[in-house]
């Protein structure tokens, strides 16, 4: 199961990076509104050089010919570009042109299956679920991964990831695990708290306690 990062703050991403779990990273238009960076395109660029994996830029253009060119243009600036339409008529026209091309298209704004089916069909590397957006409005959201997954299983020519996004807390993550899916992209806090458990900051503090009176030592002390 990959793990990308669900932000375009760098800091968050360099620090994650260094964690050596990082599988790549997805942003969105909102999340580079929050981060603050003042040009899109060199923050891009700086987070390609920071992940070996797909980075997700998407495209702010809703008419086919300007989200084409917009597509073109973001896929050359590295290797690991992977370009996010919206789940639209246009879009995935866009995706099936990039796709075609050799580009990674990650298909976002899925809410149903039905989407999903298209965004395969259209050649996406990645199609992008929301499942914390569907649960926000009542609906179940870890219930359309599961479908997705199924419907996926049983096309082999069907090549699209399953990447989890609207990732609210690390139950969502345990699900997708449960299910299949092949990446889940995951907001910085909910990312620190997939480490977290209670008995192991317990357990810890007890073996450092025991270390410490056993007098034991693994390494020979260094000179002076
Ligand atoms: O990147 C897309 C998705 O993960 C956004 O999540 O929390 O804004 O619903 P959220």
């Amino acid at each position: 199961m990959k793990f990308f990062v669900d932000t375009a703050d760098i800091n968050d991403i360099k620090d994650l990076a260094a964690t050596g779990l990082l599988d790549g990273v997805t942003t969105n238009p909102s999340l580079v509104a929050k981060s603050g960076a003042p040009n899109f395109i060199e923050l891009i660029k700086q987070i390609c050089g920071l992940v070996e994996g797909p980075v997700s830029a998407e495209v702010g253009a809703t008419e086919y010919e300007q989200m084409l060119e917009e597509g073109l243009f973001l896929s050359k600036l590295a290797k690991n570009i992977a370009v996010k339409v919206p789940l639209t008529p246009a879009g995935l026209k866009v995706c099936k042109h990039l796709s075609e091309q050799g580009t990674m298209v990650n298909v976002t704004l899925c809410f149903s299956a039905a989407q999903a089916i298209l965004a395969a069909k259209a050649g996406a590397t990645f199609v992008s679920p929301f499942v914390g957006r569907l649960d926000d409005i009542g609906e179940n959201g870890m219930q359309l991964i599961s479908d997705i997954c199924q419907i996926y299983s049983q096309y082999p020519e069907f090549k699209t990831e399953v990447l989890v996004a609207s990732v609210r807390s690390p139950q969502h993550v345990v699900q997708a695990g449960l299910m299949g899916a092949h990446v889940c992209t995951i907001p910085p806090n909910v990312i620190r708290q997939l480490f977290a458990h209670p008995l192991t900051d317990k357990g810890l503090a007890q073996f450092v306690t025991d270390w410490a009176k056993s007098g034991q030592v693994i390494l020979p002390a260094k000179a002076a």
